[in-house]
Formats: structure tokens, C-alpha cells, sequence
């Protein structure tokens, strides 16, 4: 994604660019430097890191005045009478006793939060805290194996097409290359030959890929989406989702490499 231009256009527009960084993490792109107002996590994947928390994670860079724009934040810039009068934009906005804006980060808390009870439990904020921890040598580990993963299948003959943002065939290169120089995460996905048989195959053949729909574990993951997340689409629905018959999604774990590819090559030969 395009982050400095969408957030100029954003901008132009008077609203604010809100990026969810789930899949790259702040190891490898860090949003709001290129301009992006709030960012969003979904924590339960790369940054607990394995797959065994749920948690998320908001992210205000307290740039966007919302009191600028009365008429179209009405909730920023009106009484809550939910919330004592409270008029977040001016009471909590710029300018205002605590010398930074977080008027769009304390909405939240003190209404969201307040009213859906979505806060982490501690148990899942204590296994977030122990992940973070090894975020950098993992995230290292995921790009490298990935990288791999994507060379090797791009020169697989029962491959017709990969799409991962670091291969220098990708339509998103340049893109990798400004906002992700360190590598375009982990998560990719390819088309196989055969269609939707041969993925479903590809699938049940691995073994020491969990079938799973979660990414960002140190596991590596993979998905038919065809014939899973998306199968409730009818086949013209699925590829405006860009869900063709032979899509495979991985989440390249942090496995040892060689032990990766074997997995894959097996999974390969029982869906020829
Ligand atoms: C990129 C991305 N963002 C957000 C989410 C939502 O995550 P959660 O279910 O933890 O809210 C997911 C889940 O798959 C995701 O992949």
C-alpha cells in the first residue's frame, strides 16, 4: 500500500488514514512516519507471536485534529451525554491541559472500551509482553525463511504464479522496496497448478504446516481459501476477492528452511 500518498490524499480529503499493520509489524514499516494518523494491530498474530493469545492493539499518533472538522466528527466535537458533556476534540484534543491530542485514543477508551468490555485479559497481555520480546530476531527469521519460500516456489513447476511484495517480479516491488526495505513480512500466497483439487490436496499432504485460517505464528500456516475462508462466495465472488481456484496462503513460519521446502515438495507431489 501506497502509505504517503493515500494519506496525502486523505488529508486533501480531511479525514484520517488509519493503517492496519498486522501483517508487516512495526520491525518492518512504520506507518505513521509516512504520514498515516492511527495505527491498528491485530496483536494475536506476529507481535504475541504464537498463536496462543488474543489481543490488539490501537495506535494514535495524535496528529489528526478532529476539532478542525465540527461537521463531520459531530461525536468529537459535540457534547457525550454519555460522558458528562464531554466534547473530546476541545476537552482532550489539541491545545488541550494535556499537552497532546488524544482525543481519538481516549473516545475509545473511555467509550468503547467502556461499553463492549474489550479489553485484554491479563494472562494474554502477559503473553503478548513475553512476545514482543523476541519480535526483531523473529520477525528477522520469518522475512528470511519467506524469502526463501517465495524463490523456491516461484521456480516450482506446478507453480504458475507467487505473490509476495519482495520478489523483484512483483507487481508491489517498488512499493517493498520504499516502505518495507527489510522484506515484505511473511505471509504470501501462490497459485497452484490444477485448480481447486490440486489445493485442496496441497493442503491435506502437509505436515509440518498447521491448517489453520491464523497467520503470524512462529508455525508455519497454510490455506486453501477457495475451499475455507472463502468458500461461502460464489466463484466469480471469490475472485473479486482475488481468491482464484489454486490459491494457496502461507504464513512462513520460522521453522528451519530446509524442513520447510521438504513440506512443501511433499505437499506438491500429492497434488500432481
Ligand atoms: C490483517 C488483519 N487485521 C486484523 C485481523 C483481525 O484480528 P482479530 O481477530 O485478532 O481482531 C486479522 C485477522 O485475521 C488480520 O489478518
Amino acid at each position: 500500500m501506497d502509505i504517503e500518498t493515500i494519506a496525502k490524499i486523505a488529508h486533501e480529503n480531511e479525514v484520517p488514514l488509519i493503517v492496519d499493520n498486522t501483517v508487516a509489524t512495526p520491525y518492518l514499516i512504520r506507518p505513521i512516519e509516512w504520514g498515516a494518523d492511527v495505527v491498528v494491530h491485530s496483536a494475536t498474530k506476529f507481535l504475541s507471536g504464537h498463536g496462543n493469545a488474543v489481543v490488539g492493539a490501537i495506535v494514535d499518533s495524535g496528529k489528526f485534529d478532529y476539532a478542525k472538522y465540527p461537521n463531520k466528527f459531530k461525536n468529537f466535537n459535540q457534547p457525550d451525554p454519555s460522558y458528562n458533556g464531554l466534547v473530546y476534540a476541545q476537552a482532550l484534543g489539541v491545545g488541550s491541559p494535556f499537552g497532546a491530542n488524544l482525543s481519538y485514543i481516549f473516545k475509545i477508551r473511555l467509550t468503547l472500551l467502556r461499553d463492549i468490555g474489550a479489553a485484554v485479559s491479563p494472562f494474554n497481555a502477559w503473553l503478548l509482553a513475553q512476545g514482543l520480546e523476541t519480535l526483531s530476531l523473529r520477525i528477522e527469521r520469518h522475512v528470511e525463511n519467506a524469502k526463501a519460500v517465495a524463490a523456491f516456489l516461484e521456480k516450482h513447476p506446478q507453480v504458475t504464479g507467487v505473490n509476495y511484495a519482495s520478489l523483484t517480479s512483483s507487481k508491489w516491488n517498488k512499493l517493498a522496496t520504499k516502505y518495507a526495505p527489510k522484506g515484505s513480512g511473511s505471509v504470501l500466497s501462490f497459485e497452484i497448478k490444477g485448480g481447486i483439487e490440486a489445493g485442496k490436496k496441497f493442503i491435506e499432504a502437509l505436515n509440518l504446516h498447521s491448517h489453520v485460517a491464523n497467520i503470524g505464528d512462529v508455525r508455519s500456516l497454510a490455506i486453501h481459501p477457495a475451499s475455507t475462508t472463502h468458500s461461502q462466495l460464489s466463484p466469480a465472488e471469490q475472485l473479486t476477492a482475488g481468491v482464484t481456484p489454486g490459491l494457496v496462503r502461507l504464513s512462513v513460519g520460522i521453522e528451519n528452511i530446509a524442513d520447510i521446502k521438504a513440506d512443501l515438495e511433499t505437499a506438491f507431489a500429492a497434488a500432481k
